[in-house]
Order: C-alpha cells, then sequence, then structure tokens
C-alpha cells in the first residue's frame, strides 16, 4: 500500500474511532475502497488515490462519522449472500431477517410451481432472495413507499429475479387482486412502538420512520395482515411475520385468534424471531431452526 494511502487509511479510521464509530478499521476500508471504486485486496496490493479520490473518502468520512449508516455510503448490502442496493429512503437489510428468507426458501423448495408474497418489500431483500433460489416459485412483492420502491426495481433488474412481480401499494388499504392465494406469505413488518421510535440508535433514525414505526403498541401491522392477508393464504399455507424483541406473545395471540397454529424461530441470542402461522388449523407448538 503506497504511503499516501495508509496515511488516508490512518486519519480515517482515527477520526471513525473518535466519532464513536463501533467498527472503524473496517468502516474505513470499505469507505476508502468506495472512493477509489477498487476491490480490498486491491486496495492492499495496487490501489493509488489521485486527489478526486481522496476528497470523495474525506466526504464518505465526514458523513459517516456524523451519523450516516455505512451501508447508504457504499450503496449496497449483502442479504443471504446476495447483494441488495440500499440508501437513503430504504430500510437496510438487516442479518435476522436472513433467518424468515431462509426458511420460506425451505418451505417452498420441494413444491411445484408455488406462490410467495412479501408484503412490506422494502429493498426486495425476503422476496428477491426467495425468486433467485426458488426458480420454480412466482414472488409478489408489495411496497407503499416511492422512495423504497425505487430500490426494489432496481434490486429487481439484477439478473435472475424474473420470476416476479412488483407492486407500488399499501398493504393496510389496497385490495391487489393481483396477487393470487398463495403457498407462504412473508413479511417484515414495521413494529416499533410509536413512543420507542425517538430513543433509537443514530444510525436507524436516518432509516424511514415509515418502515420502523407500528403504531402505538408496534402491532398495527401484525393486526391488519391477520385481518387482511391471512384469508389470501392457501389453507395449510404459511404466514411467515418477522418480531421485534418481546413480541412473540402478542403475535401469537393475534394469529392463534384466526385459527393459524402457530409455533416460532428464534435467532442465534435465542428471542423468537419469526412466526410461523399455519392458515386455519388451530394449537401451538415451538421448533427450532
Ligand atoms: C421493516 S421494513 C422491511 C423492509 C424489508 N422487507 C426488509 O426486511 O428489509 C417495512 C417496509 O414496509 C413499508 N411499508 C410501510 N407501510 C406500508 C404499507 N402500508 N403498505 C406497504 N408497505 C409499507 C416500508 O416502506 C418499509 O419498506
Amino acid at each position: 500500500m503506497t504511503d499516501s494511502l495508509l496515511r488516508l487509511r490512518r486519519e480515517g479510521a482515527a477520526r471513525l474511532q473518535a466519532a464513536g464509530i463501533e467498527n472503524p478499521r473496517a468502516e474505513c476500508d470499505w469507505l476508502l475502497c468506495r472512493a477509489l471504486g477498487c476491490t480490498q485486496t486491491e486496495l492492499l496490493l495496487s490501489a493509488k488515490a489521485d486527489s478526486r479520490a481522496q476528497s470523495r473518502f474525506t466526504e464518505l468520512i465526514d458523513r459517516r462519522a456524523a451519523g450516516e449508516p455505512v451501508q447508504y455510503l457504499l450503496g449496497e448490502w449483502e442479504f443471504c449472500g446476495l447483494p441488495f442496493f440500499v440508501g437513503e429512503g430504504v430500510l437496510i437489510p438487516r442479518p435476522e431477517t436472513e433467518i424468515l428468507a431462509e426458511y420460506a426458501v425451505t418451505l417452498l423448495k420441494g413444491q411445484a410451481q408455488p406462490v410467495a408474497v412479501d408484503l412490506c418489500a422494502g429493498t426486495g431483500c425476503i422476496g428477491l432472495t426467495i425468486a433467485c433460489r426458488v426458480p420454480s416459485a412466482h414472488v409478489y412483492l408489495v411496497e407503499k413507499s416511492p422512495a423504497a420502491f425505487a430500490y426494489l426495481e432496481r434490486n429487481r433488474n439484477r439478473p435472475g429475479m424474473v420470476n416476479t412481480t412488483l407492486l407500488q401499494g399499501d398493504i393496510l388499504t389496497d385490495a391487489l387482486p393481483e396477487i393470487p392465494q398463495c403457498d407462504v406469505l412473508c413479511v417484515n413488518p414495521p413494529y416499533i412502538p410509536a413512543d420507542e421510535m425517538p430513543t433509537l440508535q443514530r444510525e436507524v433514525l436516518r432509516e424511514p420512520a415509515m418502515a420502523l414505526d407500528g403504531g402505538a403498541d408496534g402491532l398495527d401491522f401484525y393486526r391488519a395482515i391477520a385481518k387482511r392477508w391471512a384469508p389470501r393464504v392457501k389453507p395449510g399455507g404459511v404466514i411467515l411475520p418477522e418480531l421485534g424483541d418481546g413480541q412473540y406473545d402478542a403475535v401469537r395471540r393475534i394469529f392463534a385468534d384466526i385459527g393459524c397454529a402457530v409455533s416460532a424461530i428464534p435467532d442465534n441470542a435465542g428471542h423468537l424471531r419469526v412466526l410461523v402461522a399455519k392458515n386455519h388449523i388451530k394449537g401451538e407448538s415451538r421448533i427450532c431452526f
């Protein structure tokens, strides 16, 4: 690595550390690669920084130090091993949501031409992962926000996503008759209780409130999904809502009350992260993933 790159790297990491960034060295290298338009290997072996790349890097470090999420600055983030375009106006895909997507893939893989739905699709990380990994499935993805929908379209335009239909609409009010009865309905809804919104981490506050705010008790979307969307799942089909911390009991009740057989999948920390609601069959059990 050249002396000028080593200096940029040292100064960038120190700036991020002083700004309280948890992982300053790694983030500094990612932003340096972004500014230079190179890979991590090229950064170590052959990259050089001209004055324009240096000012691009300084600007990225300034923005990160001011609390912009590193994922927005990079413009892309990985989910289930696939790259997704991200930026202002769309929720950044979270690692814990991979549990939901992976489980949906497992359920759909053995089925002949199954139909899957991803409500509140955002970047499309759940539905597009399914589309990519289960080519025999057709996946319908619904998103209301115009800004998020633009990212959804960009991500769908990557190769291998032909088996998808994107719909811009409001899952709380629109009928969306284009969507047929489905085998698996996935949803990572806004689920933060409204009064907790101002207490979120500063990076999370840069993400759209519309992606996070689940109403007074955080459960508005689960109630609406049980009422409006469960009837659109085939008998024996499965609804997979992601759960916020501590929401399992309340959400379990909502889906058990409409006659679903309910279980849940824990994350690595042991929090029940995904509800598995089998349509129109009564009972309750827990499974491990
Ligand atoms: C928690 S984010 C999930 C995004 C993505 N599925 C993921 O897991 O990263 C919720 C998404 O729901 C969208 N949304 C909020 N209200 C909606 C509504 N009424 N109808 C459809 N989408 C909505 C937001 O814009 C946001 O993209």
